[in-house]
């Protein structure tokens, strides 16, 4: 459900609960429950609605860091052009933003697969082609996100910022994580 019909399905059900809320008032009285229920409801969904539009975003956590400088740099790069095109998703930010946001995100991506393997190979990490053939299935998968977004717009960005944003942060937290020992021991000798 996108952002904007959650907010005007809130909207609905506040002004719901403060009609009858205030219709309770009227017939039963302060002392009984159902009005300040209805308060409840008129004061609580505005808060989980703002706590589950932050939660769209994603937020750097320190233990995402793999230690090495550049890396963690880039990673941190990833995770805020990824939260642009949720930005493209989730507010009306127009076509020149989201097609940019999404630009941005897909051309920083093969940049930083770029410096990863560059890395990996000049330190001869074991598995480096394993690492490399899954940046090169993502590459594909993406490239075929943008070919579908040229043909139907805005209503693809959901489908591609959803595929971005969980396999970045799953790359991040697994496979990543398996060269850091073996890089990190490269890096200090
Ligand atoms: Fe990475
Ligand atoms: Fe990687």
């Amino acid at each position: 459900m996108s952002l904007r019909t959650r907010v005007l399905l809130a909207v609905a059900l506040v002004a719901a609960a403060l009609a009858a809320g205030v219709l309770t008032l009227m017939t039963q009285g302060a002392a009984s429950l159902p009005p300040w229920l209805l308060l409840a409801v008129v004061v609580g969904v505005p808060f989980l609605l703002r706590q589950q539009t932050c939660d769209a975003f994603v937020v750097w956590k320190d233990e995402y860091s793999v230690g090495i400088e550049t890396i963690d740099q880039d990673h941190k790069k990833l995770l805020s052009l990824i939260n642009n095109l949720l930005a493209a998703q989730h507010c009306r930010t127009g076509p020149e933003f989201e097609r940019q946001a999404l630009d941005e995100l897909m051309d920083y991506t093969q940049f930083h697969f770029e410096r990863e393997e560059d890395l990996m190979r000049e330190h001869g990490y074991p598995d480096y082609e394993g690492h490399k053939a899954q940046h090169d299935q993502m590459a594909i998968q993406a490239q075929l996100f943008r070919s579908r977004y040229e043909e139907k717009g805005h209503d693809e960005i959901p489908a591609v910022a959803r595929y971005l944003k969980l396999w970045l942060i799953q790359h991040i937290n697994g496979t990543d994580r398996k060269y850091v020992p073996f890089l990190r021991e490269k890096l200090r000798q």
